[in-house]
Formats: structure tokens, C-alpha cells, sequence
């Protein structure tokens, strides 16, 4: 080895990338918990030692032992050694084990096991043409989808990015006929139908299980104001005061064939709005932060679902607003502009 090399350099590199280990460890451990119930059996308990836990969650008793202590070491959970008990913080309860707390992250979690069992079909893509279709991944894909943007959705989605559309909030309440393309599973087209009971709603996807499952959220809360339809966001048809697309629109292949599509079913006076993953504007301030899981998101799902499509534009799910206003521009939109914005998520509204 060369006398040049920095000896402390070497180690605070692999400091780092031990981090991440440790890191990517802890995600899939607590992704496990999560599944196992554990989270939710510790929550308001006061602490919980592993037998107890291991019996209340009907779990076998020295794996969920080696487990918590994983959880531990990892500060996910505390460890009392007088008591010989583990305990979940409030804080870490709204984290883990409230689903509609607005800090919920445990469910996404199966987002990052997706990466993990799809490795090899993304191998396969990277030495290829780069495709891999949404709807050939692992399903907990898709419910892991639903759950990571969850908080958005029930937080924010209602409270401050229908307000901010131009016209506010009195444009969608009553009478207007909305459309959520890409919609997944469903959840933002059934946040906004239950919201707004006097308009009605249409879920739009070309992935049929998904929409399987919006269906039944819809029949499960009793709301008759919406409809899904498997339809490809270039094929759907009607005449929309609203056109939304929630987090998918980078993962199309053709952004700018979807935009003209969408303003070619508008109403007179209607606008689309368009949720996107946070970027910054430059790729080099996005390399940093949250950019670490939106660009691995991106390298797995979005780019190769984009690849997988007619025209392959593979945007990526870090193109931020210089990426999407070109789209926009492209596909002949007279206004764009950014309306909203969360530390996940920027809104964008164009009209025609
Ligand atoms: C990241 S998911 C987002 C789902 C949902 N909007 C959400 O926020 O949870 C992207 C969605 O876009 C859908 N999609 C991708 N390309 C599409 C296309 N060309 N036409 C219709 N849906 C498409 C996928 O099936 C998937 O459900």
C-alpha cells in the first residue's frame, strides 16, 4: 500500500460505510418488528421484557430477544438492564406503531424490502435495457408505497395543497369531477373523496392489483363518490376541473404525451396538480440527506418503471422543479408553478 494513503481518511471512509450498515441493518430489522406487531404491543406499555413481548405477539421467544436487543443498539428502542425490559418512547410510538400519526414511517419501511427482493430483476435491468415494469416487483412494493406516503397524504394533501390550488379549496368542494392518474392503491383519491362528499372522484392506474386494493379501501369506507378505473394515464377519458398526479409522474415513460394527455381532458377552467418527491434544483445539493433514499428509490423503481415504458424518458425521482417545469413547457402548458411544498414533497399546479 502506498505511504500516501491518508490512514485516517481510510477509516472515517469505512466508519461511514459501516454506518450505513448498521443503518441498513436496522431497516430491515425494524421493518420485521413492524410486520411481527411488536411496535404496536410495546406502545403505551411502560416496557415490556422479551418473554412477555414474545408471548404477547405470539413470537418465538430467544428470536425476538436477539431482536430487541437489535433494536436497541440501533436506539429504536430503550433498554432497561435493571428491569431486564425494553420500551418505545411516545415519540418512537408515533414513529412505529400509529398509523395515521403524522411522523408514521414503520409501514414504509417494506418500501426498502422491496429493494432487497427485487435485487436481482434491477441486476438484470442495470445490464440491460433498463426496464423493469412496476407491476413486476414484489407486492410489498406496493403496499409499502401506500404507507411512506401516508403522512403526506392524510397531513397535508386536504389541509394546504387543495387550498393553495388557484381558486382554493371552493374549486374542488362542490361539484367538480377530479382525477387522480397513477393513483396506486388509492389513498389520495380516497383522502380527497372523503373530504370533498359533494364531488366525485376517479382513481386512474394501469396496475390492476393496486387498484384492487383502492377498491377495497373504497367499499371498506362506505364512500360512494368514487370510482377506479385500470387505464393507462395516455387512455383515459372525461372532462376534469382537476387532474392530479401523486408521486408517479417520473415514473412515466412518456411526462410529456401524460401532460398533453391531461390537458386535453380538462374542463374550461380546469388545472392539473402535480405532487412530486423534494429536490432541490441541482443534482449536487440533492446528493445529500434524503436524496440518499429518494436516488436509491429512484436506481430500483422509478427510472427502471419510466425505461419499462413507450419513449423511456426516465426522469428519475430527484428531477425537481427545473425537470418537471420542462415537461410542462414541453407538452405546451401555458402557467407552472410550485404552490406547496413538505420536507418529502414539492406540489406544482400548471393550467392550460
Ligand atoms: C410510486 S407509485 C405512486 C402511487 C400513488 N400515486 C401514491 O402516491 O401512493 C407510481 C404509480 O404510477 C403507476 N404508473 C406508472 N406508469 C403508469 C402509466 N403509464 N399509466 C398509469 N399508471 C402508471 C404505477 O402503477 C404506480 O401505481
Amino acid at each position: 500500500m502506498s505511504e500516501e494513503i491518508d490512514m485516517e481518511a481510510v477509516q472515517a471512509y469505512a466508519g461511514s460505510v459501516l454506518g450505513h450498515m448498521v443503518g441498513a441493518a436496522t431497516v430491515i430489522c425494524s421493518d420485521l418488528a413492524h410486520k411481527l406487531g411488536l411496535f404496536g404491543h410495546l406502545a403505551g406499555s411502560g416496557g415490556m421484557s422479551a418473554d412477555a413481548l414474545a408471548e404477547a405477539a405470539g413470537t418465538h421467544p430467544r428470536l425476538t430477544r436477539e431482536l430487541l436487543d437489535q433494536q436497541a443498539s440501533a436506539g429504536i428502542l430503550a433498554y432497561d438492564p435493571g428491569a431486564d425490559i425494553y420500551e418505545l418512547s411516545d415519540a418512537g410510538a408515533m414513529v412505529m406503531a400509529e398509523q395515521h400519526s403524522p411522523a408514521w414511517l414503520a409501514g414504509g419501511l417494506g418500501a426498502v424490502r422491496a429493494m432487497y427482493v427485487g435485487l436481482d430483476q434491477v441486476e438484470a435491468a442495470f445490464r440491460g435495457d433498463g426496464g423493469v415494469p412496476w407491476g413486476d416487483h414484489h407486492p410489498c412494493l406496493f403496499d409499502g408505497t401506500l404507507e411512506f406516503f401516508r403522512p403526506c397524504y392524510e397531513h397535508h394533501l386536504v389541509q394546504e395543497f387543495i387550498p393553495a390550488l388557484s381558486g382554493g379549496e371552493a374549486r374542488v368542494s362542490t361539484g367538480a369531477v377530479v382525477a387522480d392518474v397513477g393513483c396506486g392503491a388509492g389513498l389520495s383519491t380516497l383522502t380527497m373523496a372523503a373530504a370533498y362528499p359533494d364531488s366525485s372522484f376517479v382513481g386512474i392506474d394501469f396496475h390492476a392489483p393496486s387498484i384492487e386494493m383502492a377498491e377495497a379501501a373504497a367499499e371498506e369506507q362506505g364512500l360512494t363518490n368514487v370510482t377506479f378505473e385500470v387505464e393507462s394515464a395516455t387512455s383515459y377519458k372525461g372532462s376534469y376541473d382537476l387532474v392530479c398526479f401523486f408521486d408517479c409522474m417520473h415514473d412515466m415513460g412518456d411526462p410529456v404525451g401524460i401532460a398533453q394527455h391531461a390537458r386535453s381532458q380538462l374542463s374550461d377552467s380546469g388545472s392539473v396538480m402535480l405532487i412530486e418527491p423534494f429536490a432541490f434544483d441541482t443534482r449536487s445539493e440533492n446528493h445529500a440527506g434524503l436524496g440518499g433514499a429518494f436516488y436509491g428509490f429512484s436506481s430500483f423503481f422509478c427510472t427502471p418503471c419510466s425505461l419499462s415504458q413507450e419513449v423511456g424518458r426516465g426522469m428519475g425521482a430527484q428531477a425537481g422543479e427545473p425537470g418537471m417545469r420542462a415537461v410542462f413547457e414541453e407538452a405546451g402548458y401555458g402557467t407552472f408553478g410550485r404552490i406547496s411544498e413538505t420536507p418529502t414533497n414539492i406540489v406544482y399546479e400548471a393550467s392550460a
